[in-house]
């Protein structure tokens, strides 16, 4: 039997799947690190990881025994896919079964920052709410605003339709390349002018290089003061020094994340600020999404270890 190593606990039936067609190892003790990726890509003929695992291009210098990473998310910028590539290690993720849960993070987060859902809930736990108050915690109108998301992938247009469908937002956007929608959005010419045209800038590109730092302190400089930044991707897309400054001196009107820089780090500047909304990355977090996650990742190493082509290859 193959040796199969699967990198954190996934949803039992997946699990006894996996049982039934590999010799499966599961990781102990969270995110491996690059020396512990390293170990595993010389132990195991396929694995099964996430977020965190750190397969980096120091990971796949070694000895290699493995030919199959199939991750258990849509985002891979934690794979040097082009390492792998080089070391004949093919890598597959796991797009679409997490489109809807992802969107309805960020509709969760625009929601909870515009009507200031955290400090409201913070009130109430610390006892501090004294009441109906006609000027209390107002926040601002979703409906009719302009929402402008930064890339219109999957995820992007199913941010795109809720809030043109569900909230009655006009929609603008960023991509890289045009892109005709089925929403009804417009392509504006830059990312500046989607900064600036927004009330609401909603991150939705994948991670990696081609967009680190993409938003930085110029861009967040071109926001309105009433802009509300939500950010669902990576959070390495932000320079998450720059977004601190435009919330500590209200050049921006708030931030909600479920993403950051360095996770689980969340910077202790970022987590004192009232006008940010702070999730910790549930983007995909529903028993639904992540049973389906693991399903699509382990049938990605079984049509490799069966000698096909994974239906998901990225690299
Ligand atoms: C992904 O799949 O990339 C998500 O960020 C994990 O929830």
């Amino acid at each position: 039997m193959l040796k199969l190593l699967i990198t954190r606990p996934i949803a039992a039936p997946v699990l006894d799947q996996a049982r039934t067609k590999f010799d499966v190892t599961l990781h102990e003790g969270g995110a491996m690190s690059v020396s512990d990726c390293a170990t595993a890509l010389a132990t195991y003929d396929c694995i099964l990881p996430t977020l965190g695992d750190q397969f980096t291009a120091e990971a796949f210098a070694g000895d290699i025994r493995a030919k199959m990473l199939g991750n258990f998310g849509v985002g891979y910028n934690h794979i040097d896919t082009q390492a792998a590539a080089a070391a004949d290690v093919i890598v597959s993720n796991t797009p679409d079964v997490l489109t809807d849960a992802t969107a309805d993070i960020a509709m969760t987060l625009l929601l909870g920052t515009a009507r200031r859902a955290g400090e409201g809930e913070r009130m109430v736990r610390s006892g501090a709410w004294g009441g109906f108050d006609v000027k209390g915690l107002l926040g601002t109108h979703v409906t009719g605003k302009t929402v402008g998301i930064i890339g219109m992938g999957r995820i992007g247009q199913a941010i795109a339709a809720r809030c043109h469908y569900g909230f009655g937002m006009n929609v603008v956007f960023h991509n890289r390349s045009p892109k005709v929608t089925a929403v009804p959005a417009q392509q504006l010419d830059g990312l500046h002018a989607v900064m600036a045209a927004a009330d609401f800038v909603v991150v939705a590109t994948p991670g990696g290089s081609e967009t680190t730092k993409l938003i930085d302190a110029a861009a967040l400089a071109a926001m309105k003061p009433s802009g509300i930044f939500i950010n669902i991707s990576r959070g390495e897309v932000v320079d998450e020094i720059a977004l601190i400054e435009a919330l500590e001196t209200d050049q921006i009107t708030g931030a909600g994340l479920d993403v950051y820089e360095n996770e689980p780090h969340v910077p202790d500047r970022l987590r004192a600020l009232d006008n940010a909304f702070l999730l910790p990355h549930l983007g995909s977090a529903t028993a639904e999404t992540r049973q389906a996650m693991g399903q699509m990742a382990l049938d990605n190493i079984i049509a490799w270890a069966e000698g096909g082509d994974p239906p998901q290859r990225v690299n």
